[in-house]
C-alpha cells in the first residue's frame, strides 16, 4: 500500500456566504485527513478556486484569477475549480483552461480527497452530479472568522427566478435537520462564537420534513451563549406570521432583514417569475417592520431587466425611497446561459448604456436615502459587537444588532467583545463611534 501524498492547500473564494461556508467545509475535509492549509497560493500543493455563476463579470473575474494562478504553481501543483462556475461548466472548464485539473460541483466536495489523489497520477476529471443527500453533516468546517460563524440549514432552490443560473448550479432546496443546525451552534458557542448566520438560497423556506423556520429560530436561539443569530437570504413569500412571531421573540435575532426586492414594478417582478407584486412585498416589509421595532432592511435589486420599460425602472426608484432600504446591493442585469429570461424576445432587452444609467441613478436613490437615515442617528447608541481591525488598519470594525458598520478606537484585544458605543459620525453609509461603556461578553441565554 503506498501512503497518501498531502501537503499544503490554499483555497480562494468569490461570491456569496454560502461560498464562504463551503470552502470551509473543504478545508475542514482536507485538513482531517493531513493537509495543511495556507494562506497563499505560492508553492501551495493543491490551489481550489471557490467560484460564483451569478453575473457574467464573476465569471470573467475568476477566469483572469486562473491564467494569473499559474505563476505560483509547481509542475505538480494540483489547480481546481469548485463551486457554481464549475458546475455550470463542467468538463467545458477542462477544455478552456489546460492548466485545470478538477472540476468539483457544490455537491461533489465529498470526492475532493480522491480526485486529488487522482490528479496527482495524472488524471484530470469533473465531478458535477448533484446530490440531493449531500449537507457534509459529518464534515467538520474549518472557519475563517473566530468572531462569527455562518451555518448553512439549506442547499438548493426551487424558486427559479428567470434571471437567476442558482437552480442550475447548486439543484433543487434540500434542508437540514433542525436538530443538526443547533448542534452545529452549540459547537460554534463552545468555540466562543457569539454569532450566527443561518445560510439558505431562500432561508426562510426552511423545512426539514417536521420544523419550519421558525422552529429553526427558536432552537437555534435557544442555544446558551448566542448572543446574535442571522439570517440570509429570505424570499419574500416564506415570511410567515409564525415566521415572523418567532423573529420578534426569539432574542438572539436581530433586528435586520436583508431582503431582497429585484424590482418595484409588478410586471418586471411577473417577467422575472419572483412571485409577488410590488404591493405584496410593500406588505412583507410593512408586516415585518410593524413586529420589529428598529428594523433595519436592506435588499437586491436588478436594473435592466429584458422590457424594463423608463416607467417599470421609475417604480423601482419610487419604490427603494418609499420603502427607506438602509442599503441596497444593485447590479445590471446579466444574461445566465439557459435560464428563461435568455429565451425572452431580443426586442425586450435593455440597451447597455440604459441600463448603466439606471443603475447610476438607483445607486445615487439609495445613497441619498441612507445618508439621511444615517445622519438622524448620530448621537445614539448601540450595542456593538468587534469583528476585526479596520480596513484601514487604525481603528477597529464592529456591527451592531441592525447590521450597520461602526468603526471604533481600540486593539486587537477587543476582537469578540461587546461595547456601548455612541454614533458620532458618519460617511453616509458607515459610522465612527465612541465606546461609552463597555459590556462584559455575558452569554444573552444561560
Ligand atoms: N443578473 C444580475 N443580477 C443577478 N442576481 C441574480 N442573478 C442575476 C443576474 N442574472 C442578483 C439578485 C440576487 C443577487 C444575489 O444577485 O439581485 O438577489
Ligand atoms: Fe435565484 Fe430566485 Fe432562487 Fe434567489 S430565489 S437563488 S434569485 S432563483
Amino acid at each position: 500500500m503506498t501512503t497518501p501524498r498531502r501537503g499544503t492547500v490554499y483555497v480562494e473564494t468569490y461570491g456569496c456566504q454560502m461560498n464562504v461556508s463551503d470552502s470551509e467545509l473543504m478545508l475542514g475535509s482536507l485538513a482531517s485527513i493531513g493537509y495543511l492549509p495556507v494562506d497563499a497560493p505560492d508553492g501551495a500543493d493543491v490551489i481550489l478556486v471557490n467560484t460564483c455563476a451569478i453575473r457574467d463579470h464573476a465569471e470573467q473575474r475568476v477566469i483572469g484569477r486562473l491564467g494569473e494562478l499559474k505563476r505560483y504553481m509547481k509542475a505538480d501543483t494540483v489547480l481546481g475549480v469548485t463551486g457554481c462556475m464549475a458546475q455550470r461548466l463542467g468538463p467545458r472548464l477542462l477544455d478552456r483552461a489546460k492548466h485545470v485539473d478538477l472540476v468539483i460541483g457544490p455537491d461533489g466536495y465529498r470526492a475532493l480527497p480522491s480526485l486529488i489523489e487522482g490528479a496527482r497520477d495524472g488524471l484530470r476529471a469533473t465531478a458535477v452530479d448533484f446530490d440531493l443527500e449531500e449537507h457534509y453533516e459529518d464534515v467538520s468546517p474549518r472557519r475563517f472568522d473566530r468572531v462569527r460563524a455562518w451555518i448553512p440549514v439549506q442547499r438548493g432552490c426551487d424558486y427559479k427566478c428567470t434571471y437567476c443560473i442558482v437552480p442550475t448550479t447548486r439543484g433543487p432546496e434540500r434542508s437540514r435537520q433542525l436538530a443538526d443546525v443547533v448542534r452545529e451552534t452549540e459547537r460554534v458557542v463552545a468555540e466562543g462564537i457569539t454569532e450566527v448566520t443561518l445560510l439558505g438560497q431562500t432561508v426562510n423556506s426552511y423545512h426539514d420534513g417536521a420544523h419550519d423556520f421558525a422552529d429553526l429560530l427558536s432552537g437555534v436561539g435557544a442555544v446558551p451563549g448566542l448572543r446574535r443569530l442571522r439570517f440570509t437570504s429570505p424570499h419574500p413569500n416564506d415570511f410567515s406570521d409564525r415566521v415572523i412571531e418567532a423573529m420578534a421573540t426569539v432574542e438572539a435575532v436581530c433586528e435586520h432583514v436583508h431582503l431582497p426586492m429585484q424590482s418595484g414594478s409588478t410586471r418586471t417582478l411577473k417577467r422575472m417569475l419572483r412571485r409577488y407584486t410590488r404591493e405584496e412585498y410593500f406588505d412583507c416589509a410593512s408586516r415585518l417592520r410593524a413586529a420589529i421595532p428598529g428594523l433595519s432592511l436592506t435588499t437586491d435589486v436588478i436594473v435592466g431587466f429584458p422590457g424594463e420599460t423608463d416607467e417599470d425602472f421609475d417604480e423601482t426608484l419610487s419604490a427603494v425611497r418609499e420603502l427607506a432600504f438602509d442599503d441596497a446591493f444593485t447590479f445590471k442585469f446579466s444574461p445566465r446561459e439557459g435560464t428563461p429570461a435568455t429565451r425572452m424576445p431580443a426586442e425586450l432587452t435593455v440597451p447597455d448604456e440604459i441600463a448603466s444609467d439606471r443603475l447610476g441613478r438607483l445607486i445615487a436613490a439609495v445613497r441619498e436615502g441612507a445618508r439621511g437615515r444615517n445622519l438622524s442617528l448620530l448621537g445614539t447608541r448601540h450595542e456593538v459587537l468587534v469583528e476585526k481591525v479596520s480596513r484601514r488598519g487604525e481603528l477597529l470594525q464592529a456591527r451592531t444588532r441592525e447590521h450597520r458598520t461602526v468603526l471604533v478606537p481600540g486593539d486587537e484585544s477587543m476582537i469578540g467583545a461587546y461595547f456601548m458605543v455612541e454614533l458620532t459620525g458618519t460617511t453616509g453609509s458607515t459610522f465612527t463611534g465612541a465606546i461609552v461603556s463597555e459590556r462584559a461578553a455575558l452569554p444573552l441565554a444561560v
